[in-house]
């Protein structure tokens, strides 16, 4: 064995002997560590760069109205179908109003708990939009929103039966 060898041995014998105080050796980084390390700032600048609007271009109103732009292409207008006339549907709407409707409006929709619905002036407007938005909506003083319970559809049909039943 070498004298420098020698020496080096000590050293290291030196050096495991636990003293008992807190030791700083020369340790190397795992790879691991370093490797994460450096990868975290490759990310956090490439994360920064694409990110910045000032840098890239990319923001997010822009990228919000592009989306809207998109979307209202393919969303329908919410349209009401009207049925006014529609014998079929009167028939059907009459069914929806004595199962839903009669045990306050009654069956003939002149009244009970509810108002009578016959007049030729009701309180919240008697056009068919009016009419909607009383059913499917509800009105403060005790008319429940129905558009959950049966749909838009029921609903205009439902207003169909009542649209001949005004007294004009
Ligand atoms: C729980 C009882 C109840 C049920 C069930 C009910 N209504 Fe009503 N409805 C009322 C009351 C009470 C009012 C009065 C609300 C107000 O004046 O604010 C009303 C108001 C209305 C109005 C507005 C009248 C106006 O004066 O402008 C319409 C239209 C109407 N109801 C239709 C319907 C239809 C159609 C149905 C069935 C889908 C229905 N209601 C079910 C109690 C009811």
């Amino acid at each position: 064995m070498k004298i420098t060898e020698q020496i080096e041995l000590s050293e290291k014998e030196m050096t495991m002997h636990d003293t008992g105080e807190p030791q700083e050796n020369h340790n190397k980084i795992p790879k691991g560590w370093l490797l994460f390390f450096f990868g975290c700032i490759i990310f956090l600048v490439g994360y920064i760069v694409s990110f910045t609007p000032a840098i890239s271009g990319w923001s997010f109103y822009h990228n919000f109205e592009k989306e809207m732009a998109a979307a209202s292409k393919t969303e329908k207008p919410n349209v009401v179908k009207e049925y006014t006339g529609d014998k079929e549907a009167i028939r059907e709407g009459k069914e929806i109003f004595a199962n839903t409707c009669a045990p306050c409006h009654n069956a003939d929709a002149k009244g009970g708990i509810g108002p009578n619905l016959t007049l030729a002036k009701l309180k919240y407007g008697v056009t068919h939009k009016d009419l909607y938005e009383s059913i499917a909506n509800g009105r403060p003083n005790g008319m429940p929103p129905f558009l959950q319970q049966i749909g838009s559809e029921k609903i205009s049909k439902v207003i169909a039966f009542l649209e001949p039943l005004r007294i004009k």
